[in-house]
Parts: structure tokens; C-alpha cells; sequence
């Protein structure tokens, strides 16, 4: 039997996970967040004190490091040697750590096997920024999702403060997103790029369920 996987690529807070996982809950498949394996790269790095721009000590860092993901009721769990880190891996700080670490090849290496061996014997949806590009180049759909990046910096802003986060403000939000912007497009292993047989959708002025419906009719046709 042939499997296939549907690739979403784009910047932070583009959109991508809200509707990477209406389309696995519409279509019955897997959808695998990409970007919390960075995440328990960078968390990693944080909780051992290690700078995360040291390719050297992340390389020795990475030697050891043990990252499984689980499934359960739908929703994506991350565990970093052992531990169960899905809520850790989104404190603020951890963002920009991802960013940083996910630049150093060995990293990347690590991480895109692993996304490959978990989609093996499965119909996937990927989130992230190399899915179409790097981690399957042969995906069925290819999907690079864009906005603004005042719009994605309010949106992101939105889920933290509903998440409880009360001292964060528009402009740090704002900074983060473009620092992350600015580093996950320039580095040179796997940049964020939109590929030539990618669909693009510019989500700044159209809502999540619209840009939802346009995706699946796309995966329809
Ligand atoms: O999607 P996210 O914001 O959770 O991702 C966190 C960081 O991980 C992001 O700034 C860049 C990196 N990342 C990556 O380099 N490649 C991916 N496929 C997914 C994320």
C-alpha cells in the first residue's frame, strides 16, 4: 500500500499547526508537529546550561539525547530522555532556543530521520519549515502558508494570554517573530523556503476555518 504525506511549511504563527490538525482530524490521519522536536532540542540545551549557538557542545549535547513522540486522544505528546515536556517546550524562551539550535546541522540530521521514521506505514500531515523542501520532497500536497508579521505576532500573543501568560507584551511577541523570521530564512541547513510545487496561502486576512476549507478542497481536487 502506498502512503502519502501532506507537507505545511511556513513562519511561526502562519497558521500552521491549527490547520495541519483540522486536516488530520478531517482526513483520519497522523499529524506530526515538526516544531516540538526542535523545541526539546532547545529545552534540552536550556535546562543543561548549554549556549545554544555552541555547535560543538550541541553536537556533543545531541550524542545523547533521547526524543519520542506519543499519540494519545489526538493530541501530540514530546518527551525529552524520559520526561514528558509538551507543556515545557512552549514556556517563553524556548522559541528562540528552537530557532537557534534547529540552524546546526546535527541537529537537523537527528530530528528529520526521526520525522521520517515516524511516518513510516502512515498517511501523515507535517507542520513545519523543510517538510516540502527537505523531509519529503515527494509529498502528495505541499502547502507554504504566509501572513504578516504583526498579524501572526497578535494571534500569537492571543494563545499565550488564553494560556495564561500575563506579562508578555505585543512587542516582544513581535521581536521574537522576527528574529526567528530572520534566522530559520538565512541559516544555511534546510531554510524556510517556499518550493516550486508548493500552494501558498496568505492567511493574514482570512480565518482559520476558511483557510481550512481551502486546503481541503485543494486535497479534494
Ligand atoms: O513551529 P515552531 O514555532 O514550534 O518551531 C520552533 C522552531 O523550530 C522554529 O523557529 C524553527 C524550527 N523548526 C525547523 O527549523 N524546522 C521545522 N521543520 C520545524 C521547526
Amino acid at each position: 500500500m502506498e502512503y502519502y504525506q501532506i507537507a505545511i511549511d511556513g513562519p511561526s504563527g502562519s497558521g500552521k499547526s491549527t490547520l495541519a490538525k483540522g486536516v488530520a482530524n478531517k482526513l483520519g490521519i497522523l499529524y506530526l508537529d515538526t516544531g516540538a522536536m526542535y523545541r526539546a532540542c532547545g529545552l534540552c540545551a536550556l535546562n543543561n546550561k548549554i549556549d545554544t549557538k555552541d555547535e560543538e557542545k550541541i553536537r556533543k549535547m545531541m550524542e545523547t539525547i533521547r526524543i519520542d513522540i506519543t499519540h494519545e486522544d489526538g493530541s501530540q505528546h514530546v518527551w525529552l530522555d524520559g520526561k514528558d515536556v509538551s507543556t515545557d517546550i512552549r514556556l517563553p524562551g524556548v522559541s528562540v532556543a528552537a530557532s537557534d539550535v534547529s540552524a546546526i546541522p546535527c541537529v537537523r540530521e537527528a530530528m528529520v530521520d526521526l520525522q521520517r521514521k515516524i511516518s513510516e506505514g502512515k498517511n501523515v500531515v507535517l507542520d513545519g519549515r523543510d517538510i516540502g523542501s527537505k523531509v519529503f520532497p515527494n509529498a502528495k500536497y505541499k502547502f507554504f502558508l504566509v501572513a504578516a508579521a504583526e498579524e501572526r505576532a497578535r494571534r500569537r500573543l492571543l494563545e499565550m494570554k488564553e494560556k495564561g501568560a500575563t506579562d508578555i507584551t505585543f512587542e516582544e511577541v513581535l521581536r521574537d517573530i522576527q528574529y526567528r523570521d530572520h534566522q530559520d530564512t538565512t541559516r544555511a541547513s534546510s531554510p524556510l523556503v517556499k518550493v516550486e510545487d508548493a500552494i501558498e496561502i496568505d492567511t493574514t486576512s482570512i480565518s482559520i476555518e476558511e483557510t481550512l476549507d481551502t486546503l481541503l478542497s485543494y486535497i479534494k481536487e
